[in-house]
């Protein structure tokens, strides 16, 4: 089983470090592939880099490490080789300007996993994992002591759900399901009441985040 990481940078460079200290293979591709063939050299023998058409062929399941608007562009000319995969989906809806403020780059209520599990062939298994942490907590947070950190996924996707699960548990985090691509807002940030960003910027263990998840559903 190998794991795609489209983009290397804050999130798809962790997610790699992450999976390659929990046992799992990667292949990490970039624009420049260059940065990819360096990440690869500093992760090891379980670890290659390659261009992004030949990452996603020889991978089972495909991190897009990617800005929205570049998921936009990139999924519709991999679509093809997307087909079959199990493709995980950090995106947020957000943007920063030159003064490091951050704004909502889709109307509140659109997610960006609606936006992106609908460019998606029709036989692509999607799930959004990954983006729920800010990049350097998520750096930070990997086999926590003494209660790992939880990481939400969304999915409607079973087989989306169980590699979810194994790369989450590899990654070094508990994983809990929140939902389907409906849901994927609540682990979204700006807005998502379940992203670090909502729960004060705390890291969640399985049980904080199970009450999270429910009571925040319960009425007022
Ligand atoms: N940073 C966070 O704290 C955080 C937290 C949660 C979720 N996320 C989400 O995770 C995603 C990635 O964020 P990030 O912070 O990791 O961004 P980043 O550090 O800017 O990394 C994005 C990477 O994507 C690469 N890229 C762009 N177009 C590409 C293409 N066509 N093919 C291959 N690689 C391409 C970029 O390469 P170039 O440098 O060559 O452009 C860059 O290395 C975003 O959707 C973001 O919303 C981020």
């Amino acid at each position: 089983m190998s794991t795609a990481i489209i983009g290397v940078g804050n999130i798809g460079g962790t997610v790699a470090r992450h999976l390659i200290a929990g046992g799992e293979s990667v292949i990490v591709a970039a624009r420049d592939e260059s940065q990819a063939k360096a990440l690869a050299d500093e992760l090891g023998p379980n670890a290659r880099a390659a261009s992004v058409e030949d990452a996603i062929t020889g991978a089972d399941a495909v991190l897009l490490a990617l800005w929205l608007d570049d998921l936009r562009e990139v999924i519709p000319q991999q679509a093809r080789r997307l087909d079959g995969k199990v493709v995980i989906d950090p995106s947020n809806p957000i943007a920063f300007d030159a003064s490091g403020q951050m704004s909502r780059t889709l109307p509140d209520d659109q997610s960006a996993g609606s936006i992106v599990s609908a460019l998606l062939p029709a036989g692509a298994h999607y799930v959004k994992a990954f983006g729920t942490l800010a990049a350097d907590a998520l750096a930070a947070s990997a086999n926590r002591e003494p209660q790992r950190a939880a990481l939400f996924y969304a999915t409607d996707d079973a087989t989306a759900a169980t590699t979810a699960e194994r790369l989450i548990r590899a990654a070094g985090f508990d994983p809990l399901k929140v939902g389907g691509v409906a849901d994927t807002g609540r682990i979204e940030a700006p807005g998502g009441d379940l992203h670090q960003f909502g729960v004060n910027g705390e890291i969640l263990d399985l049980e904080q985040a199970r009450t999270a998840l429910t009571g925040a559903k319960q009425p007022a």
